[in-house]
């Protein structure tokens, strides 16, 4: 069972003082990447009304691969995805209340995605961050905000923060985008888009306009100083009579203000030119991005 699923799982059956244990690890492991056993047993001890059963309550949460060992012969403690997971679906019920979760709906490189039904807020994707599930170079090579923080859950909090940044300034903006609803941890709970990934789509439903439409969208990011830079065919969803596209993945976006800017701007509108032309879509992409990065250079000089 992946991690998410096993979190889940175990969301209403473990008893409340496991979870302050989990808690208590979470916040250790924030800064120090991992805890010594016996310095989490006296923490525990001193705070907890159930402090005799510290090993019951850290055994459960061994058991359920919620927490793991860092060094066995050092006994020191790591939080696991699945025991952040936890923590963040245990917020996310608490604020919209999970009927529902399950279908996974992709595993990508750093990043989970389930289906979810929420009685506040209906159905909902859960995106889980996995930075540091990939190997270290592609990440570095990939993220920049890979630098600003080492351990894996503080990179996937941050990897979250950005996206969450990403929404807020697109919000009432002409880009569409799912839904933002929130935030907690490593995770964020958005609108379910009814439809398919540009890079599914059949070769006879692509065409011309869809590819204007695109770029519209990349213009009116633009008109918000804003890049995404990991444009591609499959961080756009198309709904499903071909009428509007969404644009998604964000957590590697830049202002415009940004000095490569210019250059993951043309990155990014290359890349899906060169997807709609493989896939044999007549297009005179030259001059369609040459006035696109114009546009963005007159935005940057009037700033
Ligand atoms: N709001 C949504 N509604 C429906 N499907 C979605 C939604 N968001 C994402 N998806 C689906 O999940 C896939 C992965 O989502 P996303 O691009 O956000 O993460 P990712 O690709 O795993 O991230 P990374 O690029 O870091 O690997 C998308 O390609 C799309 O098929
Ligand atoms: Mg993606």
């Amino acid at each position: 069972m992946d991690e998410a699923l096993n979190a889940w799982t175990n969301l209403y059956t473990l008893p409340e003082g496991a979870v302050k244990l989990l808690l208590l690890i979470e916040s250790k492991c924030k800064i120090f990447d991992s805890i010594r056993k016996n310095t989490l047993k006296y923490l525990y001890e001193k705070h907890s009304r159930e402090n005799k059963k510290f090993e019951t309550f850290l055994n459960l949460l061994f058991e359920n691969r919620l927490v793991a060992w860092k060094s066995r012969s050092k006994e020191l403690i790591r939080l696991t995805f699945s025991g952040y997971d936890l923590l963040a679906l245990r917020s996310i019920d608490k604020k919209f209340s999970i009927i529902l979760f399950g279908s996974n709906i992709a595993k990508g490189k750093e990043s989970d995605l389930y289906a979810a039904e929420c009685s506040s807020i209906g159905s909902c994707v859960i995106k889980f961050f996995r930075v540091g599930r990939t190997s270290f170079r592609d990440v570095k090579r990939k993220r920049s905000f890979f630098k600003l923080g080492s351990s894996w859950l503080v990179r996937s909090t941050k990897a979250a923060i950005s996206e969450e940044k990403a929404y807020a300034i697109l919000k009432d903006s002409e880009v569409n985008v799912p839904k933002f609803f929130w935030r907690n941890r490593h995770t964020l709970v958005i609108e379910y888009i009814e439809g398919k990934r540009l890079s599914n789509l059949k070769e006879s439903e692509l065409s011309t306009d869809l590819f204007y439409q695109v770029v519209s969208q990349v213009n009116f990011m633009l008109k918000k100083k804003f890049v995404h830079v990991d444009l591609n065919s499959f961080n756009i969803l198309v709904s499903n009579d071909k009428k509007k596209v969404y644009i998604i993945d964000f957590p590697q976006w830049v202002p415009l203000g940004h000095p490569n800017s210019l250059f993951y701007l043309s990155r990014d509108l290359n890349n899906i030119a060169s997807f709609f032309k493989r896939k044999g879509v007549n297009l005179d992409e030259e001059k369609v991005i040459n006035e696109t990065l114009n546009f963005a250079k007159q935005l940057i000089k009037s700033e």
